[in-house]
């Protein structure tokens, strides 16, 4: 008999996560029935949305109290009763914050991808940043593209693509210290901080000519300051509104919307659930750009399953610079 330890949801926050949202247990996993298998879980994927599906019924439906974190993770297989998951084979899935996890299905993590890569650049983070500028953004040379949450997962990701097809970019991001990481380290024309300039001049003053495709990984007033100042037939992604996430007050609209009717924009959002089928179009062209050296893909890493409450404050606090991980 296996056993598992888990994190469990304790508690839907209202607001700011607390850490006593959490619970913890240790469960006797159930014998495996044909097609499953055992998977001994090595790292774990920390994602915003985690927090949504702690209070609210979204793409997915929330979390059971009692039930396992749902989130996505990367391991080794111990047992299988499935003939193309045999033991032995490294995969990325989603076995929820535990130690172990019965699943029957994942995606086989290719050799010489570390888990940190299948869980980042090379996993739905990569995928997120490459199918929301390939579908949506289309950014053509010389376009000024502007990305919120630049220092993080999807979006340091997403502004280093962008400069790949030549764009001009300019981050948003919430310290000095990002803001040089994002400039000197990947190559992004410019990085605004969002808590220490006023974002409406930020934008003025790095983004002369308007802006042409705006890859949103924060929402709320930022977005609302970018409407004003786009291009005519600019490209809005709306990936992720992650002001709004943790507050329990009604989100206001942003009063801008109005300039998408005369400047002709797009706006579309996407889940990344529904794109699978094109990872391994990502991962291809994302592997050929971090050999050419024109792509770095950076993780944080936190250490044991008990940080992984912590490691989700993280992302609402900004401590997290690139993809957030916890080794299990
Ligand atoms: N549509 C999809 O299918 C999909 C898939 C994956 C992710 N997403 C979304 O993509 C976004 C980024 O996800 P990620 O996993 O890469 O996370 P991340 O960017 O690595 O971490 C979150 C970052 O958000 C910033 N942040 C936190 N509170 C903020 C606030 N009030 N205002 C502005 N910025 C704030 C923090 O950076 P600073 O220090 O710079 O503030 C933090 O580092 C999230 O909105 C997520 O929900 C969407």
């Amino acid at each position: 008999m296996v056993t598992s330890r888990r994190v469990t949801l304790a508690s839907r926050p209202q607001n700011q996560v607390a850490l006593s949202d959490f619970g913890s247990d240790e469960v006797e996993l159930p014998p495996l029935q044909d097609g499953e298998f055992l998977m001994n879980v090595e790292y774990l994927s920390i994602d915003p949305t985690i927090r949504g599906w702690m209070s609210y019924d979204t793409y997915l439906p929330k979390i059971g109290i009692g039930d396992v974190i749902r989130s996505a993770g990367a391991g080794e297989i111990l047992e299988s009763r499935n003939p193309y998951f045999p033991v032995g084979m490294r995969v990325f899935g989603m076995p929820g914050w535990q130690d172990h996890a019965v699943l029957n299905g994942a995606v086989p993590i290719p050799e010489g991808v570390t888990y940190e890569q299948a869980l980042s650049v090379f996993g739905v983070t990569g995928l997120t940043a490459y199918v929301g500028l390939e579908d949506i953004g289309k950014p053509q040379p010389g376009e000024t593209v502007v990305v919120s949450g630049a220092a993080g997962g999807v979006g340091s990701i997403a502004g280093q693509i962008a400069k790949i097809k030549g764009a001009r970019v300019i981050g948003l991001a919430g310290s000095e210290q990002k803001c040089r990481w994002v400039v000197d380290e990947l190559g992004f024309d410019d990085c605004i901080d969002y808590r220490s300039e006023d974002i409406g001049r930020g934008l003025s003053r790095t983004c002369p000519d308007g802006i042409d495709v705006y890859f949103d990984n924060v929402g709320g007033e930022t977005l609302n300051e970018v409407l004003a100042r786009i291009n005519d037939h600019a490209r809005i992604i709306l990936c992720g509104a992650i002001s709004q996430y943790d507050s329990s007050a009604p989100p206001t609209g942003p009063a801008n919307l109005i300039n998408a009717i005369p400047r002709r924009a797009l706006l579309k959002g996407f889940i990344i659930l529904d794109h699978m089928d094109r990872a391994a179009e990502a991962s291809q062209a994302m592997g050929a750009w971090m050999q050419e050296g024109r792509l770095v893909a950076k993780t944080y890493v936190r250490e044991g399953l008990e940080s992984a409450p912590a490691a989700l404050q993280d992302l609402f606090t900004g401590a997290n610079l690139g993809k957030t991980l916890v080794r299990v």
